[in-house]
């Protein structure tokens, strides 16, 4: 008799199911009035006297364990029933979400200001939209200068364009500060060409200006040297070739030894060793007096490099368009580039 109870006591344990159905048959089947536990009681008074005891204590425990049995599936039961229901399969796997990275053109301009910060340039930004006095007229351009020109600006009206270069911020920075003044001014210019993979009507430009007395050319020199160094490695050569800018008197342009071939000639240097990336010049005495800045005590340089021109070095990448056509598979070949 006591081995039945062994035998109930395994399948009321092994028991388990979610369904209040069947949890109702377990019920009945064990403790309902035909039920098996329920027939071990009802045998109660065949079992021999001296076994009585054990077997009415083990019975019990088998019926407290076939009550608690029901009464915990069925509570179980209810937790899930009263769960919130939800149509979202939160099986069905994540859709990877890509994570952004820099722009080539930001990692380039980014690295440009932080080498200028280093030697204590501040940044100044001025707006895209330009009047005719900052672009060209205070930055003393000729009245019948090409740069005027409707094909190569893009004119709102008579009196305002889209900027065709960050010089103008030059011009912003000298009316609202007396020297000295240090600062780079980096931005996008707008100029109106066919778009090519050597031209492009916008791209992205960094000036750079310092005034205060006694500057002189060899400090602009120097100055640029450090900066192509600290951007291109030291092992960088510059050359300056006399050159024009209304602006700046005298002016030149800043060729760097060939980043590529090392001076050895290839096809970007066009086998000369050399590549042009900016122009500069001293601060031509007509724009620091129309910028209220006395020339007979001050004097000044300035340089502007296009941003795109040194990426396309950096990065030997030669077609302009690639930077603005969003084209990821482009893009993602910069993502672990930092400056
Ligand atoms: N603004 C010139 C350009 O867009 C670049 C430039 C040349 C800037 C000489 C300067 C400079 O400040 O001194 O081509």
């Amino acid at each position: 008799m006591i081995e039945d109870i062994n035998k109930i006591n395994n399948e009321v344990q092994s028991f388990n199911s979610s369904s209040l159905d069947e949890i109702e048959n377990f019920r009945i089947s064990f403790l309902g009035k035909k039920g098996k536990i329920t027939l071990l009681f009802n045998n109660f008074k065949l079992v021999p006297v001296a076994e009585k005891k054990e077997f009415g204590s083990q019975l019990n425990i088998l019926k407290n364990n076939a009550l608690n049995k029901v009464k915990e599936l069925k509570s179980s039961l209810a937790e899930i029933s009263s769960a919130p229901k939800s149509n979202t399969d939160f099986t069905i796997p994540g859709q990877p979400n890509d994570i952004g990275s820099r722009h080539p053109i930001t990692i380039i301009r980014d690295r440009i200001i932080n080498i200028f910060s280093h030697i204590g340039f501040s940044i100044s930004e001025g707006p895209e939209i330009e009047d005719d006095w900052h672009n060209f007229t205070a930055l003393n351009f000729p009245e019948e200068h090409p740069a005027r020109d409707m094909q190569d600006t893009f004119f709102i009206n008579e009196d305002i364009a889209l900027r065709t270069h960050t010089s103008s911020v030059q011009v912003r920075v000298m009316e609202k500060n007396q020297p000295p003044i240090r600062a780079i001014s980096p931005g996008r210019v707008y100029r109106n060409e066919a778009i090519s993979a050597r031209a492009h009507c916008f791209f992205h430009q960094v000036e750079g200006l310092y005034i205060d007395k006694g500057v002189s050319f060899a400090d602009m020199k120097q100055t640029l040297m450090y900066f192509t160094k600290a951007m291109f490695g030291n092992e960088t050569k510059i050359r300056l070739r006399p050159s024009y800018f209304p602006f700046t008197e005298p002016s030149a342009e800043v060729d760097v030894s060939c980043t590529i071939c090392k001076s050895k000639g290839c096809n970007v240097c066009k086998y000369s060793g050399w590549l042009e990336i900016m122009g500069c010049g001293m601060v031509d005495p007509n724009v620091l007096e129309n910028c209220k800045i006395d020339p007979d005590l001050y004097s000044g340089y300035a340089f502007g490099m296009g941003v795109e021109r040194i990426a396309q070095l950096i990065y030997e990448v030669n077609d302009l368009r690639l930077y603005s056509e969003n084209d990821l598979r482009f893009l993602k070949q910069f993502s672990s580039d930092s400056f």
